[in-house]
């Protein structure tokens, strides 16, 4: 089990970006209670909505939301990486500039399903985005979707990443620790809006995880 638990991977904390901090207030907190936890690194990861916005755009808005924070971190607070969860659509593979959304100065590329059935064309899209050599896919959320598809997505070597909530639930929990097990779960996140539960998820996975 090699997952970095001082690294969240996906953190919805700049504020004004997205739904996920309405201030800088909020970011502050939302930053101070994962240094709290033992977190050093914070990915932030806001929402790109392919259909909805160019990804120029995108990036003027994490930038500029991202400089305001940074103006205000403290000694003692987490570093913060750009990213984005890239929702899916039809085509992704095809967009310009898809390696601007990729994790700081790596090639990982945080990718979000839809939340129905996965229709052939949305699998035909998914694959063609595997076999990029410039980018790397890592799954958001895995546990949300159907675990058949995850399973395939497994076979093909997709890196998932989990958000800490779902490994606090005993009952699914098994599954998730197979998939940490067998090395498909690269990436632990928070997937942190608003202050909700903080990282009180994230505290019991570090003790669940270091056993
Ligand atoms: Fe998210």
């Amino acid at each position: 089990m090699a997952i970095d638990l001082s690294l969240d991977y996906h953190a919805h904390i700049l504020p004004g970006c997205d739904h996920g901090s309405d201030s800088i207030e909020t970011s502050l907190k939302q930053l101070g209670m994962a240094s709290a936890v033992g977190i050093k690194t914070i990915c932030a990861t806001p929402h790109f909505y392919p259909h909805k916005e160019s990804i120029e755009s995108f990036l003027q808005r994490r930038t500029q939301t991202a400089k305001v924070l940074q103006e205000h971190l403290t000694n003692n607070m987490p570093t913060i990486q750009l990213g984005a969860e890239v929702l899916i659509c039809d085509g992704l593979d095809r967009l310009d500039g898809l390696p601007c959304l990729c994790r700081g100065e790596t090639n990982e590329i945080l990718l979000e399903m839809p939340f129905y059935q996965w229709p052939e064309s949305i699998w035909d899209t998914l694959y063609a985005l595997c076999e990029r050599h410039d980018i790397k896919i890592v799954l958001a959320h895995a546990e949300r979707y159907s675990p058949e598809a995850i399973e395939r997505l497994i076979q093909n070597n997709v890196s998932l990443q989990l958000n800490s909530e779902c490994l606090i639930r005993p009952l699914q929990r098994k599954r998730y620790l197979k998939w940490i097990k067998n090395g498909s779960v690269k990436y632990l996140g928070s997937d942190i809006h608003m202050l909700g539960d903080g990282y009180r998820a994230w505290e019991k996975c570090v003790k669940l995880l270091s056993k």
